[in-house]
């Protein structure tokens, strides 16, 4: 059930004013908000965003869009040119003495947001805008897709696959705790924030529902760990972080409802938000007539035409299992009952929901060909198919691995450019004490160089993406 927040509230505007006792968007100096008209202290704020059950799923099958493309204003340049690092950075001596004097005890110098300003939780800059608005597209479709999946599918189907009558209220928990998300990035974004859509899933069974959530929130999470040290909003941040944090459990909690090893990698990846973007964006059908629009990009489509399936008890032995590209999201139709690992006897085999299952043969692994298709850009693709796919690339000529803290590019091979498809081989890469670097739900672009980027600056690989994916390495 949803908590009695939801009965009681008053819309967007009267939510800029607080999140929960913290007060948002306020004039500097203006009186802390004081809950008046509220038990003391206040079990139930009346602030959380307004939202209703989506009812309509599938695609938009509306008239098309009068305005297309994403928001744009002048454009300055096709790219940003490579600077020297910041002075100040470089020149300080991390020997681990003192080197300011102390604002007060117990506190050494420096930080940000340290001197004793008033935190104003609102966005600061379109960078800011932009970034929580994507965000908080994010959380709108997961409230409505978990809602979705549990009433999609029957009790019985669950128990196929070890998910019981306790599982699905996490599932359903996990479904609410979107509705504070929501609440804390509407309320910062003020009252043009994006409000929710209606969406179509790539998914028919339970198999399939678990696979695109835990795919679906790992995009989510990376997207937001992309943009969050370069917010100019601290405050913003702060509160977005203490969110996603959520965030990143609930994809953890997807892979083992799903059978899967938790966490396979030791870090996990931010991507740029045009790619967050471009993962979501098919999935959403129709939006109101007064939605925000984005200033991201969205990319064509890579296809992974041996995309793992983490369904099968050889996950690494697929031909064309997905349910689309983008996502490249786990399909189980025409897989044999006795290839599938839920009917698996064998426990180092079998991936009944749990909290760890080791898989003996892995997903994945170092010189695996991995054979793609990929789309042409001037797709109409997102909300009202108001947004084009784009692309600067001409020929591709690399597969970029993002995932853990590497970016790390292998030559496209067999290259046709008008079937657009291509083969590449994984490299045997890894981060530390050879942990492989290609684990877990990572992403894959095809590129036009071979574009050093880190993880603080991965977004400079834009300009040279050809099409987008979920790979699913471990
Ligand atoms: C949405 O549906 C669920 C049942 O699936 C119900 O518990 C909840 O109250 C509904 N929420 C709203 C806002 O109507
Ligand atoms: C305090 O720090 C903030 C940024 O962290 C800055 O914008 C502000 O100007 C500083 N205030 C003073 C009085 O130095
Ligand atoms: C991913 O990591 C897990 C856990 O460390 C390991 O068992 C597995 O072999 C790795 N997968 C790949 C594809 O390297
Ligand atoms: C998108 O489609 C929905 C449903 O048909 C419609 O209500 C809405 O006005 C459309 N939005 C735009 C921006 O045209
Ligand atoms: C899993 O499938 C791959 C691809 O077909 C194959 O090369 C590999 O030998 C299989 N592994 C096992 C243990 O059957
Ligand atoms: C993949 O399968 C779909 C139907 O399941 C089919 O339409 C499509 O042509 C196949 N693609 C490839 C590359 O085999
Ligand atoms: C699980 O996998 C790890 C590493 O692949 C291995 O060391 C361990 O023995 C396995 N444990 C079981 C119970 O299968
Ligand atoms: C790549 O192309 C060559 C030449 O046409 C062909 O012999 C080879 O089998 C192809 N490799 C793959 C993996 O498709
Ligand atoms: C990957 O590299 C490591 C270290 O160089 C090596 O030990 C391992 O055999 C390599 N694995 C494969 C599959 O090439
Ligand atoms: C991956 O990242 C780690 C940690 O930054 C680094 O040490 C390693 O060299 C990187 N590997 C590659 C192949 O870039
Ligand atoms: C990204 O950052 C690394 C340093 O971490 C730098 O060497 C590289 O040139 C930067 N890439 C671009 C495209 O700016």
């Amino acid at each position: 059930m949803m908590p009695n927040a939801v009965v009681l509230a008053t819309g967007l505007l009267a939510a800029v004013k607080t999140v929960g006792a913290v007060p948002v968007a306020q004039e500097p100096g203006a009186p802390t908000t004081v809950f008046e008209d509220y038990p003391s202290p206040p079990t139930v704020s009346p602030y959380a965003i307004s939202h209703h059950n989506v009812t309509s799923h599938g695609p938009y099958d509306g008239p098309p869009a009068t305005t297309t493309g994403a928001l744009s204003t002048v454009v300055l340049a096709a790219s940003i040119a490579p600077k020297p690092p910041p002075p100040q950075i470089v020149a300080y001596p991390a020997d681990g003495k003192l080197h300011g004097d102390q604002p007060m005890p117990f506190t050494p110098s420096g930080g940000i947001g340290t001197n004793g300003s008033e935190p104003v939780y609102k966005v600061a800059s379109d960078f800011d805008y932009q970034s929580l608005a994507l965000a908080l597209f994010h959380e709108w479709i997961e409230l409505d897709l978990f809602h979705w999946g549990l009433a999609t599918f029957s009790d019985e189907e669950f128990e196929k696959y070890g998910i019981n009558a306790e599982d699905r209220h996490l599932i359903q928990h996990m479904a609410d705790q979107e509705i504070g998300h929501a609440s804390v990035l509407a309320n910062m974004l003020g009252p043009s924030a994006p409000k929710q859509c209606t969406y179509n899933y790539p998914v028919s069974n339970v198999r399939e529902f678990i696979d695109f959530n835990q795919k679906l929130t790992r995009w989510a999470e990376a997207g937001v760990y992309g943009f969050l040290p370069h917010l100019n909003s601290g405050p913003a941040a702060q509160m977005l972080l203490q969110s996603i944090t959520v965030e990143a459990r609930q994809q953890l909690i997807f892979r083992q409802l799903g059978g899967q090893f938790p966490m396979p990698e030791w870090h996990t990846p931010g991507i740029p938000q045009s790619w967050a973007w471009t993962l979501l964006a098919p999935y959403i059908s129709s939006c109101p007539h007064d939605q925000t629009r984005l200033v991201w990009q969205n990319f064509p489509a890579l296809h992974i035409l041996n995309q793992p399936n983490p369904a099968r008890v050889n996950g690494s032995d697929a031909w064309n299992e997905t349910t689309g590209g983008y996502a490249n999201t786990l399909s189980t139709e025409d897989i044999p009952d006795e290839e599938l690992c839920i009917n698996a006897e064998d426990p180092t085999l079998d991936c009944e929901a749990a909290v760890s299952q080791n898989r003996s043969i892995p997903l994945s692994h170092p010189g695996r060909e991995v054979f793609l298709q990929w789309d042409a850009p001037g797709k109409l693709v997102g909300p009202n198919n108001s947004y084009v796919t784009t692309t600067n690339v001409k020929e591709p000529k690399f597969a970029a691995w993002l995932s853990q803290l590497n970016v790390t590019y292998t030559p496209l091979l067999n290259v046709s450019l008008e079937e657009r498809t291509a083969y590449t081989i994984q490299p045997n890469v890894s981060t530390w004490l050879g942990d492989p670097a290609v684990n877990g739900t990572m992403f894959m672009a095809l590129t036009d160089i071979d574009l050093y980027v880190t993880p603080y600056n991965v977004t400079a690989i834009n300009p040279h993406v050809a099409a987008l994916a979920v790979y699913q390495a471990g």
